[in-house]
């Protein structure tokens, strides 16, 4: 719970997201989790295939499982402010975690998102299902896979990378920064390797004035964080998590660069026909517009409760909060 509270507080955030953990961590709830995954999966494809009582014993034999979910929101962008939320504390409670010799796997099968094992893990209605965190020591550390350097995912727009009010040489030095920055962020979780994200960098004097103008607060230079928008509802949250995540290790390795970074999601990015303005093509979508260089950054999101309060054991009815 410390190491949630702490990835908690390196959240910043102008509101007050809305997300929770289930967590299952004694021997009778991870019997109990695996009990509801074996079920759904026997219930699918997937249980022909693999020994799932072997499955079974590994999601039991997992010291700690911890669900996550987001509150849906009024409309899409309180939807979002709140899952990617609770997608960034994720990827900063994984990073703490790492720190401490834990590993963590993010699950997202989508044997675990049926309605009827997310009713019985205690995943109300209106709520959105963010991932299993699957955590615990481990022996041998897996390999990271190589990542598509942000270079080759880079566009700038209107400007000639000299950001506005500034000598040329300092700006030159912020776009590297920011690109540096951007390839220690490329880092974040993806699955499938699938990297579904691009980045459009608007900065740039005099012709960069006419799209600098709708753009919020008080930055020197803004980048727009694009996602692609699959098809597919799961392969869409997956792709719009991984981007969070990204989003989250840039503003953590932003803490030690010279200029700050505000994550904003303004209305006009739910308006396909302004991000065209921007080159965003059909198929992507704009997670998030980061202000640079601008005012210090938000503080720690608010909480709208205590965190605890957050958290539900998934175990046997006599300790249980909620009947499942
Ligand atoms: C939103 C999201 C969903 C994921 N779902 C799964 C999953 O269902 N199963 C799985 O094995 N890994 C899943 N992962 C984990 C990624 O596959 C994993 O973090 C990444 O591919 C690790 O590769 P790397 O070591 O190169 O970083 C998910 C990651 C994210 C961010």
């Amino acid at each position: 719970m410390a190491l949630i509270n702490e990835a908690a507080e390196l959240y910043e955030s102008e509101g007050t997201p809305q997300w929770r953990c289930i967590y299952a961590g004694t021997p009778e709830s991870r019997e109990r989790l695996a009990d509801y995954m074996m079920a759904k999966m026997l219930d699918s494809r997937l249980g022909k295939l693999v020994p799932t009582k072997l499955i079974a014993k590994r999601v039991t034999d997992i010291p700690a499982h911890l669900i996550v979910v987001a509150e849906s929101g009024a409309d899409q962008r309180q939807s979002d402010e709140n899952y990617a939320a609770a997608c960034s504390i994720m990827q900063t409670l994984q990073l703490l975690a790492w720190e401490r010799g834990l590993g963590a796997l993010w699950d997202t099968e989508p044997f675990v998102q049926s309605e009827s094992f997310l009713a019985r893990i205690g995943v109300r209605q209106g709520e959105r299902f963010v991932g299993i965190l699957h955590m615990g020591y481990f022996d041998k550390a897996p390999k990271g896979r190589k990542r598509t350097p942000a270079e080759q995912k880079w566009t700038v727009l209107l400007g000639s990378g000299v950001l506005p009010g500034i000598p040329s040489d300092a700006a030159a030095l912020s776009e590297r920064s920011i690109l540096e920055t951007l390839n220690g962020a490329v880092w974040a979780p993806n699955d499938g390797l699938r990297e579904p994200w691009r980045f459009i960098f608007v900065t740039g004097g005099e012709s960069g004035g006419n799209v600098r103008a709708s753009l919020p607060g008080s930055a020197k230079a803004h980048l727009l964080v694009v996602a692609k928008e699959e098809s597919d509802p799961h392969k869409r949250e997956e792709v719009y998590a991984a981007v969070c995540c990204l989003i989250q290790n840039f503003e953590l390795l932003a803490k030690s660069k010279p200029w700050g970074v505000r994550r904003t999601r303004p209305e006009w990015i739910y308006d396909p026909q302004q991000c065209r303005h921007y080159g965003v093509e059909p198929g992507e979508r704009i997670a998030a517009v980061l202000e640079l260089g601008g005012e210090k950054a938000h503080p720690p999101a608010k909480l709208a409760v205590p965190r605890v309060i957050r958290f539900e054991l998934l175990i046997t009815c006599r300790f249980s909060r909620r009947r499942n």
